[in-house]
């Protein structure tokens, strides 16, 4: 149940953590609670600490016991295409091929309101399924498809940061629109949903290679006329797309250069995927406080090429965590953090070595940050909204086995990036409404 207003207090018994300040900058980052207690009211965290003194701090809170799972903040998908759940899996392409054979053809589609209408649903409950409350989603080139994706995003609870995806080249026909129509449909979606509920708009070109610098320029528009709008598009994803837009904008220094010569490179900036960045790229993202969200399994199933995280945090540019679906493999945060795991042990030398509280990070507050978010998600500390993710492994599973065993928290936290999967969230809650709840009525047969 979404929008009922909370008049009572609910104290939450669980073992939680969560990542209040960086571990790329404190080393002690990862703070843990065991048997910890979390007051909420209203939809908002009113204290933490270990329950034993909350509850005799509060004895008129309703306990609820949580105890047996692991309690984590809601995670943040700084990068996920909203017309894309139905062709995750299209394997074995480069991202242009990819493009061209897989996922247009579907974003196509989403013309007929209907299936956009159905496709919201699928997208918001999935993203709900796995944990995420909060995510910057690529959305539709058309309009009545983008104003379907908030409706339902507001109802499920997800705070979605998205916007008209805009285009006027390259792509087919069907999604190219004039930079005057663009500015006009996006417009009209701010007015409607920009800072409704939990509901906030990104201006989003799809990529330099399909925008022209008129496009562009209606962007930069709309980012200096509404207060508060976020940016996003892509970036040095692919060499062979790299090559197309460095035709395209002869002018250029570089790839980051079509978006900084329109001012679209700013604090309110995150650039997807960034493989293959050049240093003056790196120093002017840092300088602009522009965020790159990492999309690792993107990376790999569509062979993009290792993501520089240590040149990243070397030059000073934030980063934040992607499933990028479709061309990402699905929309769990937990593999996301895994694969990001895997790609920079695979580096040797250039990578860096990621911990488990590297990963919460990630996919938690270190999203909240690239969305200027972080006052209100991404951890529990006072005054956030209590936007949670309960894992609980199912009885009779290998990760209940783990949990069941482990003996220290870390553990805990290693062993649910290791092989935490949908199936292991139990209960979603954003700003203080379950947003989520498995059934756990069907019990597994074992002869
Ligand atoms: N670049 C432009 N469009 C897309 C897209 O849909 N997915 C990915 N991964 N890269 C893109
Ligand atoms: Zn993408």
């Amino acid at each position: 149940q979404t929008n009922q207003p909370h008049t009572n207090q609910t104290l939450y018994r669980a073992t939680f953590m969560h990542t209040p300040a960086s571990p790329f900058e404190t080393p002690d980052a990862l703070q843990v609670q065991e048997d910890g207690g979390l007051l909420v009211a209203g939809g908002v965290i009113q204290a933490s600490g270990p329950f034993s003194e909350l509850r005799a701090g509060h004895p008129g809170a309703e306990v609820s016991d949580l105890r047996g799972g692991l309690l984590l903040p809601g995670f943040i998908d700084t990068h996920v295409h909203y017309p894309q759940g139905r062709v995750i899996g299209g394997l074995g392409m480069p991202l242009l091929e990819w493009l061209d054979r897989n996922a247009l053809p579907e974003e196509v589609r989403l013309a007929d309101p209907d299936y956009a209408r159905a496709v919201a649903q699928e997208f918001t409950r999935s993203l709900l399924q796995n944990g995420t409350t909060t995510a910057l989603v690529f959305g539709s080139h058309f309009a009545p498809a983008v104003d379907t994706l908030f409706a339902e995003a507001e109802r499920s609870g997800l705070r979605a940061v998205a916007g008209l995806v805009v285009s006027d080249r390259l792509l087919r026909p069907e999604l190219h629109t004039t930079p005057q129509r663009a500015y006009e449909e996006s417009r009209a979606l701010i007015e409607r949903w920009h800072g409704v509920g939990r509901q906030l708009y990104a201006v989003t070109p799809r990529f330099s290679l399909s925008a022209s610098e008129g496009m562009l320029d209606a962007c930069a528009a709309l980012m200096r006329e509404f207060q508060g709008l976020r940016f996003t598009s892509h970036i040095n994803e692919n060499v062979a797309e790299i090559g197309v837009v460095q035709g395209l904008f002869p002018q250029a220094r570089d790839y980051l250069d079509t978006y900084e010569r329109a001012g679209l490179v700013t604090r309110r900036s995150v650039l997807a995927h960034n493989v293959h960045p050049n240093d003056r790229e790196l120093g002017a993202m840092a300088a602009h406080g522009c965020s790159a969200a990492h999309c690792p399994c993107s990376n790999s199933a569509l062979g993009s090429g290792f993501f520089p995280l240590k040149r990243h945090l070397q030059a000073g540019v934030h980063v934040s965590l992607g499933t990028d679906v479709g061309g990402g493999t699905g929309f769990s945060m937990l593999k996301e953090g895994l694969q990001a795991y895997f790609m920079q042990q695979l580096q040797g030398e250039q990578g860096v070595s990621l911990t488990p509280a590297h990963l919460l990070y990630l996919a938690t507050h270190a999203g909240a940050q690239a969305l200027n978010l972080a006052h209100l998600t991404g951890d529990f500390s006072v005054g956030k909204f209590f936007d949670a993710v309960l894992i609980d492994p199912a009885p009779q599973t290998a990760l209940r086995a783990v949990y069941a065993a482990a003996d220290s928290p870390a553990r805990l936290l290693a062993a649910t990036f290791a092989s935490g999967t949908p199936g292991d969230v139990a209960r979603v809650w954003a700003g203080g409404d379950t947003a989520y709840q498995a059934r756990r009525d069907l019990a597994a047969i074992h002869p």
